[in-house]
Formats: C-alpha cells, sequence, structure tokens
C-alpha cells in the first residue's frame, strides 16, 4: 500500500486540486484509493460535494482521545465512486492540535489509525493542510512518499526548504524510508516567471520531480465549484490530460513500492474448478456493506466489502466452490435476514 502526503506549508499551490484529481484518475485506472482530508478548511470534502453539516464524524473523531467511544477510519470512509473512497474533515479538526498537546504518540496518531485499517488499499493520499503543525507532522509520519505540489508563481519556493527540514525531521523518526517529489502546477507557458521557475525546479529537484506538469486550467477550478473530479467535470480538458499524465507516472512507480493492484491479485488467484458469482445489494445511501456467510465462517474481512456503483447498488464477486452457501450482508454494521444460495 502505498501511504502518500500531498503536502506544502503553502496555501493555494494546488495540494486539494492534486489530491482530489490524482485520486480520482488512480481509481479510474482500477486502483483503489483511499483519500483522507486533513485540512480543517476541508476543501477536498467541499470540492467532493459532501456537506459537513451532515455528517455525523469525521476524520477528527478517528484522531482524537476520546473514552467515551472509539471511531476508527473505516467509520468514517464514504464511497465517492467506483474504487474512490473518502474520509472527511471540517473545522472541528482544528482544535485537535491543542487536544492533543502532552498525549504520547501524538503525531502518529493517523499512522496508528492507518494501520488499523478494517480494509486494504493500493493508495492511500492524504490532503494537508496549509501549515507545519501537527497535522502535517502526522501526515507524513504516516506517509511512504510525500508529494509537494509547487506552483508556479512568484513566492512558490519560498517555505520548502523549511519543508524538506521537516522531512528530513520525519525520515530520521521512522523506521520506513520516505521518497520525496515534486509536482510542478499553475503552469502558464505564456508567462516568463512559469518557465524560470520551472527550469529552476527541475535543476533543483532533478530526478525527484515529476516530468508532468499541471497547466493552469479553468476547467479545475470549475470543477471544484461543481463538486466533482476533473473526471467526471470534462475528460477533453488540459487538466484531465495533465492528472493523467501524472497518474501515469505514479504508476509507474508501483513496482518500487511492492504494490500488485487488487484488481490484478483477483485475475491472478481465479481458481479453475470454482464458480466466479456476483452478489449485488441495493442500498444507495450506505456509507459500507460487508457479505458474510458460511463461506469465510462469517467474519467479514477485508476481500469481502462491498464495492458501490453508481446507480447506488453494491457488488462483489467471489469465487466459491460449487455447494449451497448462507450469508448475510452488513449494511453499515445492520446485518440483514439470513440468505440461502446454491450454486452449481
Ligand atoms: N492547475 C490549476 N489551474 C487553475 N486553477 C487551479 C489549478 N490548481 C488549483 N487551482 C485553483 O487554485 C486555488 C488553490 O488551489 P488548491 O488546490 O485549493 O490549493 P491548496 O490546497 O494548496 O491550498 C483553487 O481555487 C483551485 O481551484
Ligand atoms: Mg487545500
Amino acid at each position: 500500500m502505498r501511504k502518500i502526503s500531498i503536502a506544502n506549508q503553502k496555501g493555494g499551490c494546488g495540494k486539494t486540486t492534486t489530491s482530489i484529481n490524482l485520486s480520482a484518475c488512480l481509481a479510474s485506472k482500477g486502483r483503489k484509493v483511499l483519500l483522507i482530508d486533513l485540512d480543517p478548511q476541508g476543501h477536498s470534502t467541499i470540492g467532493l460535494n459532501i456537506d459537513t453539516n451532515e455528517l455525523e464524524k469525521t476524520v477528527y473523531d478517528a484522531l482524537c482521545d476520546s473514552e467515551i467511544e472509539t471511531t476508527t477510519l473505516d467509520d468514517v470512509v464514504i464511497p465517492i465512486a467506483e474504487d474512490f473512497y473518502f474520509v472527511p474533515a471540517s473545522i472541528n479538526l482544528s482544535a485537535l492540535e491543542q487536544e492533543l498537546s502532552g498525549v504520547p504518540n501524538r503525531e502518529i496518531k493517523l499512522k496508528e489509525a492507518i494501520k488499523k485499517l478494517y480494509r486494504s488499499y493500493d493508495y492511500i493520499l492524504i490532503d494537508c493542510p496549509p501549515s507545519l503543525g501537527l497535522l502535517t507532522f502526522n501526515s507524513l509520519m504516516a506517509s511512504t512518499e510525500i508529494f509537494i505540489p509547487i506552483d508556479m508563481g512568484f513566492f512558490s519556493l519560498q517555505g520548502t526548504g523549511r519543508l524538506m527540514e521537516i522531512i528530513e525531521l520525519v525520515r530520521k523518526k521512522t523506521d520506513h524510508e520516505i521518497k520525496v517529489k515534486a509536482i510542478a502546477t499553475m503552469y502558464d507557458k505564456r508567462t516568463r516567471i512559469s518557465n524560470e521557475i520551472l527550469n529552476h525546479l527541475r535543476d533543483h529537484f532533478r530526478e525527484l520531480m515529476f516530468n508532468a506538469v499541471i497547466n493552469s486550467n479553468v476547467k479545475l477550478k470549475e470543477a471544484v465549484s461543481f463538486g466533482e473530479t476533473i473526471v467526471e467535470y470534462d475528460r477533453k480538458s488540459q487538466g484531465f490530460k495533465d492528472y493523467l499524465e501524472l497518474t501515469a507516472e505514479v504508476i509507474e512507480d508501483e513496482s518500487l513500492f511492492g504494490v500488485i493492484p487488487f484488481k490484478e491479485q483477483e485475475k491472478s488467484s481465479f481458481k479453475p474448478n470454482m464458480i466466479e458469482k456476483q452478489f449485488v445489494y441495493h442500498a444507495p445511501q450506505a456509507k459500507s456493506i460487508k457479505i458474510v456467510g458460511n463461506f469465510n465462517h462469517w467474519v467479514p474481512t477485508a476481500e469481502l466489502w462491498m464495492d458501490r456503483n453508481e446507480d447506488g447498488t453494491w457488488s462483489k464477486v467471489i469465487q466459491l466452490e460449487p455447494g449451497e452457501y448462507q450469508y448475510r450482508y452488513i449494511v453499515d454494521d445492520r446485518w440483514t435476514e439470513n440468505k440461502k444460495r446454491i450454486l452449481k
């Protein structure tokens, strides 16, 4: 599983736009993606058309130190599109830093929460706030990679030195390697400053920078205001092409991280004497559905979480030997009545 922080303490450099659209593009390429909004401003949450007033719980609840009830990240996951899942944030996240002051291990709250995830993903992306406080630190500590979007504006390079210092500190504190890669954003080929900064960045970061460049493109701005990703909003736009190119480069590195996408694992694990059977459940309002049965000793293991389809149905293909099976769905932790199916 690749865990990627999208971080830069400078606001407005394209963190949220990159988080949303890289996630959506990776999912469109069949990767199972979880995007975590870690910014109290909740821009990813709003950009994905989620009304924070209607949310009972957010990422805050999964990170705070509540003794009354424990919320896990799985509890707050919202399906967005096929293979695209999301953990929302709201303004109460801004109180977390103060609430956790003095709490041991407060820097690894997110890392621990991700470790406990019931369901596995190919990618976890984290949209960081525009600061280098506890939230960003948590994100870096939880990550195997850090992508730094850098806009091609006059002040864009200010602060990257400080960010690199923090990353160095995080590297010393963790037991795993962390790869850093810069992404040039809001590039405008007509302006001299864009070209100067791009050249400077290429000299500075060299191979630690993606070749793909995200051009300044009004469709990316429009898409957010409609609560859509660029994949849904306009596949003909330059913005879509750029994010798709970036996605291709990200996918190229998968072998370095030992990622074999779930879809490919499923294909290669097919056994000839088994039957592939699709289970479908209609529940457009549900947040998560698992399927359990006597075929897996009634334990809702991660492989048996169903995927939400665009029409509000949930489906899962399971390989089973021919025979008679009992099963139930778990819809948002509520078990449905027993069902029976004979497979021939
Ligand atoms: N490539 C781009 N072209 C045009 N506008 C962009 C682009 N990337 C981001 N924006 C816009 O710039 C603003 C800041 O981007 P955002 O992704 O929210 O930055 P951050 O999360 O770093 O604060 C938003 O209004 C966004 O729609
Ligand atoms: Mg943002």
